[in-house]
């Protein structure tokens, strides 16, 4: 990962293992090491296979090779084994990330995957912050809205709220993704939080609620191993209804303030968008988030047998 993902952290040994033990919501994972006649590896395949009502079609296959040993068909029979997997779990599509323009790329093309969205990556660096501008767009006036933050577990009487809002995320822009969609519920939500506390990790949600108890949108921060120099951003999303009115920009901005006064570890935050989410783009551009690198999000069509 260092070699094909320059400036990005690798993830240490603590990471990896809790991956590999603690799958993430609503899927298992599959396995595969190449390993030389020393029984050194050289090569891994994970294959993820989504086990929710709406996703049941899906899995997602991530491969890496050691630079040393790559074009020697190493990869190809790595995604072999993740493929034969996908037909024995009767998957009709398989889906990859990789880095735009690099040799996964490549590769991804000679075995039939087509392009299906292109995401840009952006970084928010603290020490680049505008302060005062940060302050303004945190401190703005949403008359009707009050701000609600939480680590963790949503609090009960914002569970179902918060389940609410979360399916305001299925109309994300997702190109020609297969994605397939999940419906929220409190006892997911919970389940997401419990995944994420089990791994290790931290999740910070910010939200707008109006006085009635309902959720108009929110941002959630992960911070890996419960700190550390990079947060990542989850999801941000405001309700189709509640859109138009500066929330998105507002939970965000007050996320910054709270991880500034909160984690003082924490340098920078990460954020992925479809290059064509225009709105959510915008929202990030304003906080100041610069983009560092593009990959792409492929797939492959799986004839059902
Ligand atoms: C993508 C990756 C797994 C390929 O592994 P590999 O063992 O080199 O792949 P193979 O030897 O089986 O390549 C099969 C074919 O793919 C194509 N290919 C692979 N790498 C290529 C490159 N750098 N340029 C052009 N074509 C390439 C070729 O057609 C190749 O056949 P050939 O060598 O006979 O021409 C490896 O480059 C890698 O680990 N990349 C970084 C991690 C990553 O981005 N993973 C993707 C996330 S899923």
């Amino acid at each position: 990962m260092a070699h094909d993902l320059p400036g990005v952290p690798v993830p240490d040994l603590g990471h990896i293992h809790a991956q590999l033990t603690q799958p993430a919501l609503g899927s298992r994972r599959l396995g595969w090491m190449a390993l030389g006649a020393d029984g050194a590896p050289f090569g891994v395949a994970g294959l993820r296979v989504f086990t929710s009502p709406g996703q049941q079609h899906l899995a997602e296959v991530e491969l890496h090779v050691d630079p040393a040993y790559r074009r020697r068909g190493t990869g190809s029979l790595l995604l072999a084994a993740a493929v034969a997997a996908c037909r024995s779990e009767n998957r009709r599509s398989l889906i990859a990330a990789a880095p735009a323009d690099g040799p996964a790329e490549a590769f991804s093309a000679r075995w039939g995957f087509r392009r299906a969205l292109t995401v840009d990556h952006c970084t928010l660096r603290f020490d680049e912050i505008d302060e005062a501008g940060l302050l303004q767009m945190a401190d703005a006036q949403h008359p009707g809205y009050r701000l609600a933050g939480w680590t963790g577990t949503v609090t009960d009487e914002l569970a179902d709220a918060f389940a609410a809002a979360k399916n305001a995320m299925n109309d994300m822009p997702l190109g020609e993704m297969d994605y397939g969609s999940v419906a929220w519920d409190a006892d997911r939500v919970r389940a997401m939080a419990k995944v994420v506390a089990d791994r290790g990790d931290a999740l910070l949600t910010i939200a707008a609620v109006q006085h009635d108890g309902t959720m108009a949108g929110y941002t959630e921060i992960l911070l890996p191993q419960g700190s550390g120099p990079r947060a990542q951003q989850y999801d941000t999303a405001v309700v189709p209804a509640h859109r138009g009115q500066g929330l998105g920009l507002w939970v965000k901005a007050a996320m910054v303030r709270r991880l500034r006064a909160e984690y003082p570890d924490v340098v920078e935050i990460e954020t992925d968008n479809a290059e064509d989410n225009v709105h959510m783009l915008a929202v990030n551009h304003a906080l100041g988030f610069r983009s560092y690198r593009r990959t792409r999000e492929l797939q492959l069509g799986l004839p059902l047998v």
